[in-house]
């Protein structure tokens, strides 16, 4: 038997991509691919690339220098660019870029096994289509070996929401949500594989609108179904919009034991000057008052954000704003970036704001979201938390795990295996995890 080809991919960008990677490796898996985790291995490199930011979609060129050697070592190494500057660039990095083989944007993931042999055969492949039909409608049925505990599920894709500093309304097209059916099957399929945990993802998760025998189910209602899966004891959901956040998904935070206290909520900024100038459609105040809609269903729910500083026309005092908000909130954690200029948004025709002003803020935002992460942290010691574990830990005896506010959790004992649920005492807080004792299986 001929030794099988081996396939190496590289992920950048978010979660959906993490997802995607999986599934174009099951697709080629179909072409007798196996995967490797060493590029100078590899007989495909998959690049699966992120557009969002400057520095993200720079990475794509700078990696293509470095592998440019292995095509030179071996001539029959073939090169992929697949995500979301496939999406936006690829026909020019085709042009530019001798070393790539193949361009493949993220809706066309099930064409990958035609586009290879395409490749193999001599020629180059590009597919950054829309194409009608849904790519995971294609896509093999994961045929999934017994897997981590935790597992990614995307149930929507796209977005319509056009802020107007964001390339993914162009990177990914329009919201199109997946049919529930067919994500309650390969929840099914993850359970019996021994996944306990699901996130399920979406550029604009809380919008999905999935066809069913008796209508389009929303988000909250998947979810109750998604808990009904024996062996399935979380479920997590990302990202959502603020202005998708119905009654019913801020309900369910309070009455479904299976969904998990924390949630990604962007707000971007807190000035309603800036909301405005960025097409949020949403105020500062509005972001406020579902906060604390969504404390009154669930306490002790643990809040994340994402934060733009130095978007064009930003003043010290909407800068202020944020913090006000940041302030308001308390969040358990948040990302904060400094705006970059995408070619193609609207936002990026607009004059900006100078970068070490932009710095400066990025520097303050941050530190005050560090503050009061430590201090979220800091309030878990003592408490009792359920660990979903993960993996073993750097040290012998060690295990990690994620508490249900998703803080990495560190124990060192022999009574929890991989995949268990624990009841466990916090007993420490450091910089990125927590530390604690087992006081039983769940
Ligand atoms: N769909 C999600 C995630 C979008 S991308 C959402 O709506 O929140 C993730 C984050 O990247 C955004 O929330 C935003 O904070 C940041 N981002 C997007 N475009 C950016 C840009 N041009 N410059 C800086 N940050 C950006
Ligand atoms: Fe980008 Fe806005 Fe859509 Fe999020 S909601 S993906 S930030 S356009
Ligand atoms: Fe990046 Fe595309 Fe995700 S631009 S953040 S990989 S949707």
């Amino acid at each position: 038997m001929a030794e099988p080809k081996k396939l190496f991919i590289k992920t950048y960008g978010c979660q959906m991509n993490v997802y995607d990677s999986e599934r174009m490796a099951e697709a080629l898996g179909t072409q007798g691919y196996v995967m490797t985790d060493t590029a100078e291995a590899a007989d495909m490199i998959l690049l699966n690339t992120c557009h969002i930011r400057e520095k993200a979609s720079e990475k794509v060129y700078s990696e293509l220098g470095r592998l440019k050697p292995l095509k030179d070592l071996n001539p029959d190494l073939k090169i992929g660019i697949a995500g979301c500057v496939a999406q936006a660039e690829g026909e020019e990095i085709m042009r530019r870029a001798p070393v790539v083989d193949l361009v493949v944007g993220p809706q066309s993931y099930h064409r990958l096994p035609a586009m290879e042999a395409q490749v193999r055969a001599g020629q180059k492949a590009l597919d950054t289509e829309f194409p009608a039909e849904d790519k995971f409608e294609h896509l093999p049925r994961r045929p999934l070996p017994n897997r981590a505990p935790t597992a990614f599920l995307t149930v929507q894709e796209g977005c319509d929401k056009f802020c107007a500093f964001c390339v993914v309304p162009y990177t990914r097209g329009a919201e199109v949500s997946r049919p529930v059916d067919r994500i309650l099957s390969e929840a099914r399929d993850l359970a019996e594989r021994g996944v306990r945990e699901i996130t399920l993802l979406g550029q604009n998760v809380n919008a999905y609108h999935g066809a069913a025998q008796d209508g389009a189910w929303t988000l909250a209602r998947l979810i109750r179904d998604l808990a009904r899966i024996d062996g399935l004891a979380r479920i997590r959901f990302t990202t959502s919009h603020p202005n998708d956040m119905d009654d019913d998904l801020i309900a369910a935070h309070g009455d479904c034991d299976k969904l998990m206290p924390y949630l990604h909520l962007p707000v971007q900024s807190g000035s309603d000057r800036i909301l405005k100038a960025m097409n949020r459609k949403h105020t500062a105040a509005d972001y406020l008052r579902l906060i604390d809609r969504l404390r009154a269903a669930r306490p002790d729910i643990l809040l994340s954000g994402d934060f733009i500083v130095g978007f064009p026309g930003e003043t010290d005092a909407d800068f202020e704003a944020t913090l006000d908000l940041v302030r308001a909130v308390g969040y358990g954690q948040a990302y904060s970036f400094k705006y970059s200029a995408r070619p193609g948004t609207p936002a990026a025709e607009r004059p900006g704001v100078a970068p070490d002003v932009a710095d400066a803020r990025l520097q303050q935002l941050q530190a005050l979201l560090t503050e009061q992460q430590r201090a979220t942290q800091a309030g878990m010691v003592g408490r009792e938390v359920k660990v979903l574990f993960e993996k073993p830990g750097r040290m012998a005896g060690q295990m990690v795990g994620k508490s249900e506010y998703l803080h990495a959790v560190h124990v060192t004992s022999d009574a929890v295996a991989i995949g268990d649920i624990a009841r466990v005492r916090i007993l420490a807080s450091g910089p990125n995890s927590l530390a604690g004792e087992v006081l039983g299986l769940v």
